[in-house]
């Protein structure tokens, strides 16, 4: 255990305290979802209690209030990934917001015989939007492989990628591998054939500092409760004027400029992509879960993470009995296999322990299938995690491998 102790914890020696549900939890499933501050879930009873009001239409004091805050958030998560705030579209989390994109700019820009580059790593939500817009369009996907270490190989994108390509939709970090894409080159790579670029931010947001700018990318989306805040809302970023020439998707209240039986004109983005009205105590939310994560501090939460990481994979190789996933330098996230111990059997004995892992196939079966598995244990970091998880986490297996022994 020394190599344990020895790190230096202090983001989540800092932060610990500010998650209620961690209390006697060793929660290792950040990946899925994380735990949310006391700040977040106050800013949430606040905005659903003596703030409340609806949004962009009351003409009294506390609706024009309550807009102002609803606003202030969607600028909030502009700054954060580097994007305008007419750039961002809340959505009810990434996979709505990569289905917006399949159904609006897709349809209407993809037709038979264009093609699509998705990566063996994907999510489902990065994968079946795109067959549904192929069912519909007959539009064609490729797959690009990985790297032995489970990176998106880049050389064998730059290989397959000819101008018929239209998109490459990539992760920008495994929710397996914990893999990190080199986002930049895969811009350049998608531009140099004429493609847009769609990274799926799901797994970077609460780790890495994003700034789409800096990336080239075309559309970003994410997920707010990955990023400790609550569930029910996310992004979509688009460049401006890819966003001014999508159609609408969903038609209704909020989305219009001006109806009559003829005919609708529609507003601008982004409200002509959130029809109805909007979640608004979840973007309030999601509004203090960038403001708590941004006084953390990314860096200094990827570092924790790369740390905790490090000493798990050494940890676990020690163990003999452990097949481990993805590269080394796993941004928070480390996927593995006890040998002889399905990983369902592995998290509910680790749950007995409390111990909280995923196991399964984390949305991502094309992958099961690449690495030969039906499904993984998976131990994910947050900003609270810290040595004592790995210690609980690493009992609980050797307490496994004896009842299977
Ligand atoms: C990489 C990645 N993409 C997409 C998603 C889907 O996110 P949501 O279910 O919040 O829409 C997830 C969630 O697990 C994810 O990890």
């Amino acid at each position: 255990m020394s190599v344990i102790s020895a790190i230096t914890s202090s983001v989540s020696a800092r932060t610990k305290a500010d998650f209620a549900g961690l209390k006697d939890w060793h929660y290792l499933d950040t990946a899925a979802t994380a735990q949310k501050p006391q700040v977040v879930l106050d800013a949430m009873l606040r905005a659903g209690g003596a703030d409340y009001a609806t949004v962009h239409r009351g003409v009294y004091a506390r609706s024009a209030n309550m807009t102002l805050a609803f606003e202030a958030a969607r600028a909030k998560v502009a700054a954060f990934i580097g994007g305008l705030e007419a750039e961002i579209v809340f959505t009810r989390g990434a996979t709505e917001a990569i289905n917006l994109v399949a159904q609006t700019w897709g349809q209407s820009n993809l037709k038979a015989g264009d093609r699509i580059l998705l990566s063996v790593l994907e999510h489902h939500s990065n994968i079946v939007p795109w067959q549904l817009l192929r069912d519909r369009t007959g539009v064609e996907i490729d797959v690009c492989p990985l790297t032995e270490d489970g990176q998106i190989d880049l050389d064998a994108a730059e290989a397959m990628l000819t101008p018929a390509h239209k998109l490459v939709a990539f992760a920008h970090v495994s929710n397996v591998l914990g893999s990190t894409l080199d986002a930049a080159r895969a811009a350049d790579l998608a531009h140099a054939v004429g493609a847009k670029l769609l990274l799926d931010g799901c797994q970077a947001v609460p780790r890495l500092i994003v700034d789409v700018a800096a990336l080239d990318c075309d559309f970003y989306v994410f997920s707010a409760h990955k990023l400790y805040g609550p569930t029910g809302i996310g992004a979509l970023w688009a460049r401006a004027e890819i966003l001014e020439a999508m159609p609408p998707w969903h038609g209704g209240g909020a989305m219009i400029d001006r109806v009559t039986f003829e005919r609708t004109t529609y507003a601008a983005p982004p409200q002509r992509f959130e029809a109805g009205t909007p979640a608004i105590i979840e973007a309030i939310g999601l509004g203090a879960a960038v403001d708590y994560v941004s006084a953390v501090g990314l860096p200094a939460i990827h570092a924790h993470e790369v740390a905790l990481v490090a000493t798990l994979r050494e940890e676990l190789r020690k163990l003999n009995s452990i097949m481990l996933f993805g590269p080394e330098e796993s941004a928070g996230i480390v996927s593995f296999a006890l040998d002889g111990v399905h990983p369902h059997d592995l998290g509910t004995i680790l749950d007995e322990e409390g111990v909280a892992i995923r196991a399964g196939h984390h949305c991502a079966q094309p992958l099961m299938d690449h690495l030969g598995v039906p499904a993984t244990a998976r131990a994910s970091f947050g900003l609270y995690s810290d040595e004592n998880d790995i210690a609980a986490l690493l009992r609980g297996i050797e307490r496994t491998k004896r009842i299977f022994a």
